[in-house]
């Protein structure tokens, strides 16, 4: 019997089947709420708070969410099936998920998005737009040639949808891409792919790093001192992945002592970066605040509307997550 079939069955002694739309913005949960086309029998439900969830979280059967609160996923005993809104899935798997719920996520989605910001701030360092916007507002006339990012090397750290899409975006630009996977398996447009345990040699190549990688128990910390020491005293790290990647205070110090020559950050350990965070006051770091893949109602509904149909079919679901694998 599918998933479907046995909660149809339980449904006898239970309420009604409920897709749970869950989103700590409101209008973000409606809006993605908006976009699901009505079921005979099923229920749509939207909160954006633990306390809204509680009437209805008993007899969720789909939850639809974003940064769902680990203590409501244990109070969910006719969860079948997790459709996550973002890309990273880890905050998904914690043990309160019953091991019986498939997860799913979106890829193809994310991936232009943090393309076009991996290249962009990579642009910002070579056109020295800091510099021309300073001299700009000291009306400072001064000439100072700019970089060129064709012939530059990009490190991308993660080769999967979002790593191949940035390698892809760099290399039009004339960048020399070379990855890092588990893996090391040869990728279209990546010149060469290392091995993780050959990571340091990888990134000593590189004049721009990206880190794509999902943060799992193999990828905690996978960036620390000796990776730092590796990289060139120019080269710039791009962190679009998840802040314990990296260890932090390795990259404080790296950064203070002009080790590497900048960081561009959009994740951190702890979000909102604390006010006191030394991270905001160093010169060559950009921190951005979480933003280099949003989630779109409009570019997630689809493929959560296409996995739907195949639910209430029967029939098995697109985009699993390899609970086992954490991605
Ligand atoms: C994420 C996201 O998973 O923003 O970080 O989607």
């Amino acid at each position: 019997m599918s998933p479907s079939q046995v909660s149809r069955r339980a449904r006898h002694e239970t309420g009604p089947r409920t897709i749970l739309v869950y989103h700590r913005d409101p209008a973000e949960a409606a809006a993605y709420a908006r976009l699901i086309r009505p079921h005979r029998g099923i229920v749509v439900r939207t909160c954006s708070t633990p306390d809204e969830a509680a009437p209805f979280i008993e007899n969720a059967e789909i939850l639809y969410g974003w940064n769902v609160p680990a203590p409501l996923l244990a109070r969910a005993p006719r969860l079948r099936w997790f459709q996550n809104m973002g890309a990273g899935v880890e905050r998904v798997l914690v043990p309160e998920l019953p091991a019986s719920v498939t997860v799913t996520r979106t890829p193809g989605i994310f991936s232009p998005w943090m393309a076009e910001y991996t290249l962009a701030w990579c642009l910002w360092v070579t056109q020295r737009m800091d510099l021309f916007r300073a001299q700009q507002r000291a009306r400072e006339w001064k000439q100072v040639d700019p970089l060129r990012l064709a012939g530059l090397t990009l490190c991308v750290v993660g080769l999967g949808d979002i790593g191949r899409t940035i390698a892809r975006a760099a290399q039009s630009l004339g960048m020399v891409v070379e990855g890092v996977s588990r893996s090391a398996r040869r990728i279209p447009r990546v010149q060469r792919v290392h091995r993780v345990s050959d990571r340091r040699r990888a990134l000593a190549r590189a004049d721009f790093v990206v880190l794509t990688v999902p943060l799992t128990e193999a990828t905690r910390g996978l960036i620390g001192a000796r990776e730092l020491e590796a990289m060139k005293p120019d080269a710039w790290l791009v962190n679009i992945a998840r802040g314990p990647i990296v260890d932090e205070g390795a990259l404080v110090a790296a950064l203070r002592s002009r080790r590497i020559g900048g960081a561009v950050l959009d994740v951190f350990d702890t979000e909102p970066l604390p006010p006191d965070h030394p991270l905001w006051s160093l010169d060559n770091v950009v921190v951005t605040p979480h933003i280099s893949g949003p989630s779109t109602p409009a570019e997630i509904g689809p493929i959560f509307a296409d996995n739907l149909r195949r639910y209430l079919a029967g029939r098995s679901l697109r985009h699993t997550v390899d609970r086992r694998r954490g991605y």
